[in-house]
């Protein structure tokens, strides 16, 4: 590429990849640990069941086994990649990035790696960058993971969150676009006013981990679903329509709307209110769950191997989560 054209030129995704734990948590085992109902989560929430990680699986595991089917179907080797970006709220540890840990599992000693902390709209925030980085010339092949392992956050005795998380990891290979497949534009908002209203408070400096941290449960999520709720809508209509008036395009020429997937009514709400048509709505938290940074790479994941998602669709993707963040991405797939 000329230095000419420095700036000009474009990103696409190369490769796409996902993975899930095996074990299989479903409302009715949900049923026998907490005062909880099948019927109350599917109508309140819309999953049916969530993966949850192995006593021994860091979320750097399911990263790397995410990252290895992206890198595949890019068509490149690890050794390719330039930068990998791990997008999280459940890094292995406070120290070191988890995006190291995954460098190393991949065997790529020279890729740059960290972590990006915006909860459920990590993954947009992250491909963002691997955008800009992309169409800078800064690197041409960015990794970009959304993975959590929210299971291990999640306090089992509150039936208003355990309910609602799985575990899972997405990956995308980004990289410098030849054709039409590009990433048309990504949005990115916040505002910290709403800080409190998804919150693990223990173990950072604020309340460093002592054991009445412990006792006094502060290393769990703790969320405030019902105002997060009201938020989340609009939030993530205004966000969309952001990145379709930016491209000039209408919510009729949208093939595939990718929301977080938090919640079911969430999401349709959205969905109407922007004018999507209900048959390209991706639902995967039936099975899945909420799984945060990993919802919306998951759910592009599920949706390729359903055959839903080929190249050239127009795909928007919209996110909001803890800090609070949100933001939105329109792609030509
Ligand atoms: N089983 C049975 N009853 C329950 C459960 C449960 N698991 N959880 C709560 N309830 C009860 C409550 O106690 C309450 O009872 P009450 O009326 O007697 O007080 C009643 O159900 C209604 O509770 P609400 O919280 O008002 O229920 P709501 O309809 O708002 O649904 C939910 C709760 C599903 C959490 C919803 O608010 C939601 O999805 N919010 C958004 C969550 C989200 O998207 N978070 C952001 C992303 S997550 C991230 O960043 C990690």
């Amino acid at each position: 590429m000329s230095s000419q054209n420095k700036g000009r030129r474009r990103a696409y995704i190369s490769g796409l990849g996902g993975y899930f734990p095996e074990n299989v948590l479903t409302n009715n085992d949900l049923e026998r640990m907490v005062d909880t109902s099948d019927e109350w989560i599917r109508t309140r929430t819309g999953i049916v069941e969530r993966r949850i990680a192995s006593a021994h699986d860091a979320t750097s595991d399911l990263s790397t086994e995410a990252s290895r089917i992206a890198i595949k179907n890019a068509g490149l080797t690890a050794r390719q990649i330039d930068l990998i970006i791990c997008a999280t709220m459940t890094p292995d540890s406070l120290l070191p990035a988890t995006a190291c840990i995954i460098q190393r599992n991949l065997g790529n000693h020279k890729a740059a790696a960290f972590d990006l902390s915006a909860a459920c709209s990590g993954f947009i925030y992250a491909l963002s960058l691997a955008d800009s980085f992309v169409r800078m010339e800064t690197y041409e092949h960015v990794l970009v993971i959304g993975a959590e392992t929210l299971s291990k956050v999640t306090d089992w005795k509150d039936r208003s969150t355990c309910v609602l998380f799985g575990d899972g990891a997405g990956a995308v290979v980004v990289s410098a676009s030849e054709t039409q497949s590009q990433i048309l534009s990504t949005h990115l908002f916040a505002d910290g006013r709403f800080s409190d209203l998804l919150v693990i408070p223990g173990g950072g400096s604020r309340f460093p981990s002592t054991h009445d941290t412990l006792d006094k449960r502060l290393h769990y999520i703790r969320m405030k679903g019902n105002e997060t709720f009201k938020i989340a809508v609009k939030s993530m209509v205004t966000a969309s329509q952001t990145a379709l008036k930016h491209n000039k395009i209408s919510p009729e020429q949208v093939d595939l709307f990718v929301a977080h997937q938090a919640n079911n009514r969430i999401i349709q709400a959205a969905a109407q209110r922007l004018g999507v048509p209900d048959d390209r709505v991706v639902i995967s938290l039936d099975r899945f769950g909420n799984t945060s940074a990993a919802s919306i790479p998951t759910a592009l994941w599920d949706a390729e191997q359903k055959g839903k998602l080929t190249r050239g669709k127009m795909v928007l993707l919209t996110a909001f989560g803890g800090g609070l963040t949100w933001g939105a991405s329109l792609i030509r797939w």
